[in-house]
């Protein structure tokens, strides 16, 4: 039998950021709130945390995201109207974004000083268990949740838990790369993890895509990092100081990652959830082979 290990009950999402990649959209509302076909990018980050067990949702705003709290508040005035018309469906829509046995919780991050000191903002809510962070620009599609999968990990292993995925080594310089021992064809033991090195120096093209399962002491770890690459308090820095004493696993999940902090990866999320999506996804497969040939045709 697996060792009993303590419950994973608050995920951390980081949502401070400026999304300046997507402006000007992004310039009164925040990037998380931009949606893929009708959910935005926070809502399926809530769902695939719920989904893995957590009950506390612990969101690290910062100027403009008021429109993030919004999402998770109730709304009585647009529930009785939608109410008084006997639109059943959209109010259930509304309901169904959090459970009533879900806590929502915001912290203010004072400034942008970077990942790890968003997380560290966390601190006061998770006090001494592991936690999840979510980084809702990175979406994963997946049969079972991505959180879920490495919650099972942990349950196995104990210790943290990245999610992982190999990229083009051109592109290194854009994530957390790790350096890890092979275990089994998706799992393997952290020896090092750099955040953003050049492809000449980059100790592998493994990269921590947006899930982490960590432990407490992280925390402990991100007091004393300092600044890091580009002058901002790293959470990659916390997790390597993190090495010296426990246990850090990466992960390659199953399932497909779309990078929708970038404009490319936002469109082929948007096509290929708008292809899956059970009303739309057989006209809306029509409409793009029409737009496909009449673009081959030129
Ligand atoms: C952050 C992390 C990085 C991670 C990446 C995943 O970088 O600092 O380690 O690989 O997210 O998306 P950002 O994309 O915020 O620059």
């Amino acid at each position: 039998m697996p060792p009993q290990r303590k419950p994973i009950r608050t995920a951390v999402f980081p949502v401070a950021g400026r999304g300046t990649r997507f402006l000007p959209a992004t310039k009164a509302s925040p990037k998380e709130m931009l949606p893929i076909v009708d959910k935005p990018l926070i809502q399926y980050a809530a769902e695939e945390a719920l989904a893995a067990g957590a009950t506390q949702l612990v969101f690290i705003t910062g100027s403009s995201k008021r429109a993030i709290e919004d999402h998770f508040d109730s709304a009585p005035e647009l529930e009785a109207a939608l109410e008084a018309q006997g639109k059943q469906e959209l109010l259930e829509s509304l309901h169904s974004i959090v459970p009533a046995s879900a806590t929502c919780i915001y912290i203010r991050q004072p400034a942008p000083l970077g990942l790890g000191h968003a997380v560290l903002c966390a601190r006061p809510v998770v006090g001494d268990e592991p936690f999840f962070v979510h980084l809702a620009d990175d979406l994963i599609d997946a049969q079972v949740p991505c959180l879920k999968q490495m919650a099972g990990v942990y349950a196995e292993l104990g210790g943290s838990v990245l999610g992982v995925q190999t990229v083009d080594r051109k592109d290194t310089d854009k994530y957390g790369i790790v350096a890890a021992e092979r275990m089994t064809d998706r799992l393997s033991r952290i020896q090092k993890i750099v955040e953003k090195p050049k492809p000449d120096v980059a100790p592998s093209n493994l990269a921590v895509v947006g899930r982490y399962l960590l432990s407490p002491r992280v925390f402990d770890k991100l007091e004393k990092v300092g600044r890091g690459a580009g002058g901002e308090i790293q959470l990659t820095d916390g997790i390597a100081a993190l090495l010296a004493d426990e246990a850090v696993y990466a992960y390659a999940f199953e399932g497909k990652r779309y990078d929708c902090g970038s404009k490319l990866g936002y469109l082929e999320a948007t096509v290929e959830y708008g292809l899956k999506h059970p009303q739309l996804g057989d006209a809306f497969a029509g409409i793009l082979a029409r737009l496909l040939a009449d673009r081959l045709r030129r």
